[in-house]
């Protein structure tokens, strides 16, 4: 158990109802992630199974009925942990489905907060018009795991705009030690650098890998980035998007175009001539 930074965290993006998803596969594995997370200096988590039209399809009714089963569980065993029913939804299945309780499920059922996976290979080309779709039913979206898509660290410049339209983005706190490769690491702290990142969350998964912890990342983050920081994307803001109220955001900065080798010796040419 590490120090306590001062204030709970707030997890928003957790895999920790059993048998839902690829995480828990056990009421027991279930608790033994809460009671490490409370241990962790968690006090609340929002239960986001995946919802990915082919693999996982779990119906908001089920997510609040596992939610209220972990959360009796949690009483019994007398678990410091406050938990929350959500989902981490595929992006097709926003264009396809609805925010209803036989399907999808914005983040504690408040209707203004929707963590959204996109696909890993390639950026879908209607990703904009689903922010939009969403954004004009006040339904903000947060894209989870942003530091992990290989076409956004190849080329950020598409997040200025989608930060722009109220696009909130969330990072995975293992990502800044490396948990997934130094690509992903050094994006990640950029990320951070820019002012972009709305919220850190652990995207457990289990109790043996991918665990629930953040403290060590949060203290870090308070290290290199002051306390205001580590507050915000640790406490604040999970609080303000549990309550479905609107997050505070520091003005970003923009990544700029990158020039190619190619770009800077046209452009060489190009004075050369005139
Ligand atoms: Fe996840």
């Amino acid at each position: 158990m590490s120090m306590p930074l001062g204030f709970d965290l707030i997890d928003v993006h957790c895999h920790i109802l059993p048998g839902l998803d690829d995480g828990p596969s056990s009421m027991g594995e279930s608790l033994e992630m809460v009671r490490m997370a409370a241990q962790d200096g968690i006090a609340k988590i929002v239960c986001t199974p995946h919802y990915i039209p082919g693999l996982y399809r779990p119906q908001q009714q089920s997510i609040k009925a596992a939610c209220q089963e972990l959360t009796r569980q949690i009483l019994k065993h007398e678990i410091p942990m406050d938990i929350f029913p959500g989902a981490e939804i595929h992006i097709d299945a926003v264009s396809t489905e609805d925010f209803a309780p036989d399907g999808l499920t914005t983040i504690n059922v408040t209707g203004s907060y929707a963590l959204i996976e996109l696909p890993y290979q390639i950026m879908p080309r209607h990703i904009e018009d689903v922010f939009w779709k969403l954004i004009s039913q006040d339904i903000t979206p947060i894209l989870a795991h942003v530091e992990r898509y290989p076409y956004l660290i190849h080329d950020p410049l598409p997040l200025n705009d989608w930060l722009h339209m109220g696009v909130g983005l969330q990072v995975t706190a293992s990502s800044l030690f490396g948990l997934f490769g130094p690509e992903v690491m050094d994006f990640s702290r950029l990320l951070l650098d820019h002012q972009m990142v709305s919220i850190l969350s652990t995207d457990g998964h289990g109790s043996s890998s991918r665990r629930p912890l953040m403290s060590a990342v949060g203290w870090w983050v308070q290290e290199h980035y002051g306390q205001r920081t580590a507050q915000d994307v640790l406490n604040r803001r999970g609080e303000c998007i549990l309550r479905g109220e609107a997050v505070d955001m520091p003005d970003f900065i923009p990544f700029q175009v990158k020039k190619t080798w190619t770009r800077k010796i046209l452009d060489r040419l190009a004075g050369k001539h005139r």
